[in-house]
């Protein structure tokens, strides 16, 4: 009898906690807590967002990771210089439609999206198979409102762009984890150069280790390996709006990702990876 109970309980548990929301989304009423560990996964179970601590160090992060890959491996992160010291973290929508991260108890946020929003408020954040976390708005427009893939970490998915959005000022730049246990901001980064002729740059603090040369409109001069047979489909775009470079693996079932890393020279510091 009793196990019976149990069984209806975790059941019931199981249904509050799974079915009620879709799993991808946090919204006005759905939030995730790290205490309860919760994560939301993408529709077609390619990637999480939930909290983790890196390495070896107990710190909490908000972070998307692949959710298929049984090492954790992540590809973004939020409060990368402002970690949880406990798992009291909570992320949600606040009052004002953006999507952040409080700890118990702490009235001012670690992190927020931290956009003004006109209209609604109604906003909702989706974790996409993409790897793009987006907030969006939940009305007739679903206005796209922020969106993860505008503001990289160390990871370069496919259909992220490096580069400039020059009509918001936006500049999508790739910076190192300070080391294995910590996703802070480290003195490696990968950024669009602009000028006559626009490269791609590799920095160790102030200073180019590394440079893409320029674009000859099929390739960077500097990486001969992009030949018409290369795995990569690749995209540059040089307009008034916009100046910047994707590229995405031609082949859909090969995931990609390329990373600004630590203790190593020049290309090296980039590592592709097949899964
Ligand atoms: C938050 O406040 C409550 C009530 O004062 C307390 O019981 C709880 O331990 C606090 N949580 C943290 C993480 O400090
Ligand atoms: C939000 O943006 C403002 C203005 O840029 C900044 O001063 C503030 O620290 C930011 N808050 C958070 C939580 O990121
Ligand atoms: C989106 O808005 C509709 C209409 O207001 C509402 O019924 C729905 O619950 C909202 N979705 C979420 C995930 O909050
Ligand atoms: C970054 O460079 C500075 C100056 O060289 C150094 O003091 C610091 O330890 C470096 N940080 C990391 C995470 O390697
Ligand atoms: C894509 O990659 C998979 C796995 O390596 C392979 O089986 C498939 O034939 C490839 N498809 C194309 C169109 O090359």
């Amino acid at each position: 009898m009793n196990s019976v109970k149990w069984l209806i309980r975790i059941l019931l548990v199981f249904y509050l906690s799974h079915f009620c929301f879709p799993a991808d989304i946090i919204s006005l009423h759905h939030f995730i807590q790290d205490n309860n560990h919760e994560v939301i996964v993408s529709s077609g179970n390619t990637f999480a967002l939930g909290f983790f601590s890196p390495g070896s160090s107990r710190n909490r992060y908000v972070g998307i990771w692949y959710h298929q890959i049984p090492e954790k491996t992540v590809v973004w992160v939020a409060n990368r210089d402002n970690p949880i010291k406990d798992t009291s973290g909570i992320l949600r929508i606040d009052s004002r439609g953006n999507l952040v991260l409080f700890q118990e108890n702490q009235t001012l946020p670690v992190w927020s999206t931290n956009i003004s929003i006109a209209g609604t408020r109604n906003s909702v954040a989706q974790i996409l198979d993409s790897g793009n976390l987006v907030l969006i708005q939940n009305d007739t427009r679903k206005a796209l409102l922020w969106q993860s893939f505008g503001h990289p970490t160390n990871t370069w998915l496919s259909f992220m762009k490096l580069g400039f959005n020059l009509k918001t000022g936006l500049n999508q730049v790739y910076t190192s984890w300070k080391s294995p246990d910590d996703p802070g901001v480290g003195n490696y980064s990968f950024k669009m150069i602009q000028g006559v002729s626009p490269q791609m740059v590799l920095y160790k603090g102030s200073g180019p280790l590394w440079r893409s040369g320029t674009w000859t409109g099929k390739r960077w001069s500097g990486i001969p390996e992009m030949t018409q047979n290369f795995i990569f489909r690749d995209s540059f775009v040089n307009t008034a709006d916009e100046l910047s470079f994707s590229s995405d693996a031609k082949n859909a079932s090969i995931i990609t990702r390329w990373i600004t890393n630590l203790d190593k020279v020049a290309l090296a510091l980039f590592t592709r990876v097949f899964s």
